[in-house]
């Protein structure tokens, strides 16, 4: 494990930026697994800089994302849908067709998940995953206690998880209680992770997440 500091959000854009604009130069073909959340916005920015300066293509880039809310429509403003495309693809020469997201609306959620899984094998798996981490050290939006071997889930929510995204909805009450997400053992299965924290709140997790210690639910079978 690597641990690049930064003394700020932006400079920690800027570095996590050049990190996945090299990895696209050595792979243009690569298959980056995505995040949202406030977290990733800055580095995203900053990659939208970067191919708008012809310094990088995403042509022939594939994109998974981690999860989406269960219950809201593709359209909606809070789906991690409108999110993927406002703050990136819009912007840059990715095929649409090349960018990959679970449906939190699909009629039959146990066959979206197994197509989210199958659709990963057949990608080839994912060469660079990039994390944000929630409050209470959720990934994607397994909740702590999830499974290292679990696989593309529909979970519910934690209050807690509901609380610290509730900021960008317009009540509490408006927070979906399920979501759909890639499960553990896919991201672990990443060639490269790529975690991004920023700020004191998220400090008290990544000291959890590097020092503490690893339960016995940790044994991940691959
Ligand atoms: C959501 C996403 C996570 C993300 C987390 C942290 O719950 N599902 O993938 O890591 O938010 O968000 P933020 O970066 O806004 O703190």
């Amino acid at each position: 494990m690597n641990i690049m500091k930064a003394e700020n959000y932006v400079e920690m854009s800027v570095q996590a930026s050049e990190y996945i604009s090299k990895k696209i130069e050595s792979k243009p073909n690569i298959t980056l697994g995505l995040a949202t959340g406030s977290t990733p916005k800055g580095l995203y920015a900053k990659l939208i800089k970067n191919y708008l300066r012809h310094e990088i293509s995403f042509q022939q880039v594939s994109t998974i994302n981690l999860d989406e809310h269960i219950g809201i429509n593709q359209t909606d403003p809070n789906s991690y849908h409108f999110y993927m495309k406002t703050q990136l693809f819009d912007h840059i020469d990715i095929r649409e067709t090349q960018t990959h997201l679970p449906y939190g609306n699909a009629q039959d959620l146990a066959k979206e998940c197994d197509r989210y899984d199958l659709l990963i094998n057949r990608l080839g798996g994912i060469d660079l995953q990039i994390l944000g981490i929630g409050h209470n050290g959720h990934i994607g939006f397994n909740e702590p206690g999830s499974s290292v071997n679990s696989r593309t889930q529909v979970v519910r929510l934690t209050e807690s998880t509901r609380k610290a995204n509730a900021k960008f909805f317009k009540s509490f009450d408006d927070v979906p209680t399920h979501a759909i997400t890639m499960g553990i053992a896919s991201i672990l299965e990443s060639k490269e992770i790529l975690l991004l924290a920023s700020g004191r709140l998220k400090a008290k997790v990544i000291e959890r997440l590097v020092k503490g210690k690893l339960t016995k639910r940790f044994r991940h079978q691959p």
